[in-house]
């Protein structure tokens, strides 16, 4: 603890996450290529400027970012961290998403998972030392007093290792998921639901997408550890970044990218537009279900929509990712072939990533399908209202955290009730323009209440007072 006390750094402003703003990649000729990566965290910070004494701690995620490390070939404000694969292994893909987000989305299909045995333990050794490589890393960069704004579920323990380390600084924490209630929270190991709580509860200050998280927060520490502590608990509902997304979805590759997917779509038809990770959470294989059930309980709907969904690949280490990804091209095949003419194809299905055409689809949408299992916000929900050409009728989970914000003009459907949503997608296409119109607008308002910057100098800000 002395050693790291004496080791003061000189950052003023520090963010800490599994995930970097930037990524590398070794070329064939040897050569590094690096891409930045965008997303609230990213444009908050560029906000404080370059004069605020930020570093961002991160984890080298790939083969291309441990080289970068080696090669000392890292950005300016950026150090990551080059934490042996094996451990990173084990805590992102062990703990961090087959644990803790299966958790918090209760996502686990509870006769069969989740089983705690020697195995988790192991893993979850690994998710400490992972916590600990943060902590010592953030330790000897921060300068006396830092600001220390640590993200997500990856880095629970964070918190609380770093107070350890160096009680003078100040510490925030940031989920960017749901929080499970206590009466599934519970199912964790007894000692381990502890000390994700006591790692956490080690942060000034927490901060949630919505209340309802934070309540669940409150509610699991309430129960488990006998309330908060000193810690203090705030709402923070990051918005879509309206100038940010209106300039890039106007340059000219998402207008060729339109031209594509208009000749997709085919003449005078309307669009149903989904966009997200392949991610069981967000529920696609419910909605091409739903698109499904749209199909036979309106037949009048054949040859005049199309369902447009972009899945990305997300997490294809864990298996149940690979079968959930098999199983929505499987469904949209069977969709196709049972319903397709020679003139339409009812499901346009894209799975390879492409920033530029998720924009495109953005602008062209209709009806924007938004119907997660449950999420911490959901900024698609946010964006195509504020992007689409002539305002988009949205369909919304009202388990997303966006629900709370938008709810109000949209169509609110329970995820699990495909024969619901097929209602609701009926609807949305079927609303006259005009109301279409009125209501795209205030979702766009209600979705950019509080941009990037604004929502990272809140939280900043917060944690001064
Ligand atoms: C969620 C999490 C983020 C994470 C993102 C992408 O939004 O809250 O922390 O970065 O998913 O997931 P990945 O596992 O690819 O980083």
């Amino acid at each position: 603890t002395q050693d790291a006390q004496d080791a003061r750094g000189a950052a003023r402003v520090l963010v800490a996450s599994n995930r970097g703003p930037v990524s590398y990649e070794v070329r064939e000729d040897g050569s590094l290529h690096s891409k930045r990566g965008g997303g609230g965290v990213v444009s908050g910070l560029s906000a404080i400027g370059p004069d605020a004494g930020a570093l961002w701690v991160c984890s080298a995620l790939s083969d291309g970012d441990r080289e970068a490390v080696r090669r000392g070939a890292g950005e300016d404000g950026v150090l990551m961290l080059d934490i042996p694969a094996d451990v990173h292994a084990d805590a992102y893909n062990g703990i961090a998403n087959s644990v803790l987000w299966f958790v918090h989305h209760m996502l686990y299909q509870t006769p069969l998972e989740p089983v705690f045995d020697a195995e988790f333990r192991r893993q979850w050794a690994s998710y400490e030392t992972y916590n600990r490589a943060f902590a010592r890393a953030l330790a000897g960069q921060a300068a006396p007093g830092a600001a220390v704004l640590v993200q997500d579920y990856h880095l629970c323990l964070v918190p609380g290792m770093l107070r350890e380390l160096r009680p003078d600084v100040r510490i925030g924490h940031f989920s960017h998921t749901p929080w499970a209630p206590p009466e599934y929270f519970r199912m964790l190991p007894d000692d381990i639901r502890s000390q994700l709580l006591w790692g956490m509860l080690g942060a000034d200050r927490l901060g949630f997408l919505t209340r309802r998280w934070a309540d669940a927060f409150e509610a699991c520490a309430e129960r488990f550890v006998g309330g908060l502590g000193g810690t203090r608990v705030g709402v923070h509902g990051l918005g879509a970044d309206a100038d940010f997304l209106r300039a890039r979805a106007h340059q000219a590759d998402v207008a060729e990218r339109m031209a594509v997917l208009k000749g997709e779509i085919g003449e005078g038809r309307k669009a149903i537009v989904r966009v997200d990770r392949t991610e069981l959470s967000k529920n696609i294989v419910r909605g091409l279900l739903a698109y499904r059930q749209l199909l036979d309980d309106h037949p009048e709907w054949r040859e005049r929509v199309v369902h447009v969904a972009f899945a990305y690949p997300s997490r294809q280490d864990l298996a149940v990712y690979r079968d959930y990804t098999a199983e929505v091209q499987r469904l949209a095949t069977e969709i196709n072939s049972r319903y397709g003419t020679p003139g339409w194809t009812p499901v346009v299905l894209h799975v390879k990533d492409d920033f530029a055409r998720s924009l495109a689809a953005y602008r062209l949408a209709d009806v924007a399908l938004v119907n997660p299992i449950r999420d911490g916000m959901n900024l698609v929900a946010k964006e195509v209202p504020v992007v689409s050409d002539e305002g988009c009728a949205l369909v919304l989970s009202r388990e997303a955290g966006a629900f709370e914000e938008l709810g109000e003009d949209a169509f609110a459907v329970n995820p699990y009730d495909v024969i619901d949503t097929a209602r609701a997608l009926h609807e949305a296409l079927t609303m006259r323009p005009e109301e279409r119109a009125e209501r795209s607008k205030r979702l766009a308002a209600a979705a950019t209440a509080l941009p990037p910057a604004q929502w990272f100098l809140d939280q900043l800000h917060a944690l001064d007072r």
